[in-house]
């Protein structure tokens, strides 16, 4: 198990008509400041590549299957599997991550707690382990 990476299942309201998952900012252990999605990716490729100083932010995929393959602190990895509308990943704290696997109707939501910044952003894997090894 990752601390700062956490798989968490989702309530669904079916009933006869279909289902519905509602995602309240009192769920979630940060205010939602952004929303974005990732589709039509290109088979075989794999994205994100990158780790963030100060993001916290809840992955969910709502059509489709995405492998996300998280790095964290310790330099501990862990592949976890999205597959289901009611699956949903939190990552938080310094973690690498990569997202790979997406299905051909994939989309991947991201809920964030801060805007886009790309001074955020570690995009260059040694240094991630500089950071790590420091902190
Ligand atoms: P990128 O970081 O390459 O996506 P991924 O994490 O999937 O590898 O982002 C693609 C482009 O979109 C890049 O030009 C930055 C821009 N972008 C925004 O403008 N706002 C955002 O919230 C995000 C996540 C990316």
């Amino acid at each position: 198990m990752l601390n700062d990476v956490v798989p968490l299942t989702l309530e669904q309201r079916s009933d006869n008509r279909g289902s519905l998952i509602a995602i309240e900012d009192y769920n979630l252990p940060f205010d939602i400041k952004r929303v974005y999605y990732i589709y039509k990716v290109m088979p075989g490729v794999s994205r994100g590549f990158h780790a963030h100083i100060d993001l916290k932010q809840l992955l969910i995929v709502v059509s489709g299957s995405v492998k996300i393959r998280c790095v964290d602190k310790h330099e501990k990895e862990e592949v976890f599997l999205l597959d289901s509308p009611n699956r949903a990943l939190l990552i938080q704290g310094l973690v690498w991550r990569e997202m790979f696997d997406f299905s051909d109707n994939a989309v991947l939501v991201v809920l964030a707690s801060e805007n886009y910044n790309e001074a955020d952003y570690i995009r260059d894997y040694d240094e991630f382990q500089r950071i790590i090894s420091s902190s």
